[in-house]
């Protein structure tokens, strides 16, 4: 049976690890998973989540089983974190297998409610999106997103395409931090989607990955909160990976909004149903770390002081990158990297001159021309400078 299978393409991601890990060369510089790295090139575990695991390892008394939606408190705690004000009456929440988790049982809960969805996707968008569809055989469609020339946002072209969108339809979109293009829309953007959205009875379905990575935890998530304010229906996807720096321990929120509190019911029991379906119950682990550190002042405010150091060390080496290829460029045709957000921004190179930089300078991207701004430091940045500029980009 099993020589039936065919050979499945690596995730072009996941691949620059094992490529970039096997490179012998010295200095090599690694800009492709987004996994943020502190100046000396580590991952660190943050203070808040050491001394969190350190109290539950000193309180936790039992390993059973939670309940299949993951604990409440760390639901709702993490439901707080996003949207400040919580319309509990209408909220259905189930912890997930990280944010990829809650993506994937998002699009299985739009298929249950209504077998005909499409999805609206960015392009371009998070190359997993499209895998997971492609796997489950979900209908997708592109709509435009990036502007080539500006590295902003083609807004126009963005309305026109989700207008398409129908009413049961879904449209993902991502809340902050654009991955892989680093062009995030504006709050007044958000407004106008949310009336295109409200028009039409399609659904947004909002990835919410890096909040906390871009212009803060609260200014990261105003889309967010707008659009659950103004749509009867809306589903969000949240991952803790990223801003509570806890990647392996897979930490992710399914919320869906509901019209009303019957659907509320029906949501939570086919979220729990689908938690159930796929892998029973959610991991626990990284969850409690979240509750614990976010149900406790002291250890939320250092925790979120020390995203606050993670976000402001991002901008700056954003700002010094693009300051260096101002420079070198003699012209402004890389200040994009300053008002980009978040982890990522696609620098607009071809795949060849993406090849070049890997051959002749060590220097991971993804193929698109993503770069990780954190997997740079102040060392490092004018390497890469050079580098672009050497490749003719
Ligand atoms: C990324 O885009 O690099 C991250 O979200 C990691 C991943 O799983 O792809």
């Amino acid at each position: 049976m099993l020589s039936n299978l065919t050979a499945q393409a690596p995730d072009k991601i996941l691949m620059l690890i094992e490529e970039f890990k096997a490179d012998t060369r010295q200095g090599k510089i690694d800009l492709g998973v987004g996994v943020y790295k502190d100046p000396q090139g580590v991952t660190p575990v943050m203070r808040a989540v050491k001394a969190a695991e350190h109290r539950i390892w000193e309180t936790q008394t039992t390993k059973a089983y939670t309940g299949l939606a993951g604990e409440a408190e760390y639901r709702s705690a993490l439901a707080s974190m996003i949207l400040s004000e919580v319309p509990a009456d209408r909220l259905a929440s189930v912890a997930t297998v990280g944010g990829t988790g809650a993506i994937r049982q998002a699009l299985e809960l739009a298929r249950l409610a209504n077998p005909d969805v499409r999805v609206f996707v960015s392009d371009p968008t998070w190359p997993n999106h499209l895998s997971i569809m492609k796997f489950m055989g979900l209908p997708f469609t592109e709509y435009r997103y990036f502007d080539a020339a500006t590295r902003g946002v083609d807004f126009e072209g963005m309305k026109a395409d989700i207008a398409q969108a129908a009413k049961g339809d879904i449209v993902l979109l991502h809340g902050c931090c654009h991955n892989p293009t680093g062009a995030n829309l504006t709050l007044d953007q958000w407004a106008e989607i949310a009336a295109i959205l409200e028009t039409s009875g399609a659904i947004p379905l909002v990835d919410l990955a890096y909040q906390g990575f871009g212009d803060g935890l609260d200014a990261d998530a105003e889309g967010t909160r707008l659009i659950a304010a103004r749509l009867p229906e809306v589903l969000i996807a949240a991952s803790c990976s990223k801003n509570f720096g806890i990647y392996r321990e897979r930490t992710g929120l399914l919320m869906a909004l509901a019209e009303n509190t019957a659907a509320r019911d029906l949501a939570q029991g086919s979220m729990a149903y689908l938690n159930r379906q796929n892998y029973s119950f959610p991991p626990d682990h990284g969850a409690r770390i979240v509750s614990t550190i976010l149900t406790d002042e002291a250890l939320r405010a250092d925790w979120a002081a020390e995203l606050e150091e993670v976000r402001n060390t991002m901008l700056g080496l954003r700002d010094q990158l693009a300051t260096d290829l101002r420079d070198l460029s003699g012209s402004d045709r890389f200040d994009f990297i300053a008002h980009h957000r978040g982890m990522f921004s696609r620098l607009g190179a071809t795949p060849e001159q993406v090849a070049t930089l890997k051959t002749d300078a060590a220097i991971y991207m993804v193929g698109d021309s993503r770069l990780n701004i954190a997997g740079l430091n102040r060392d490092t940045v004018p390497i890469l400078a050079r580098a672009i500029i050497d490749a003719g980009i």
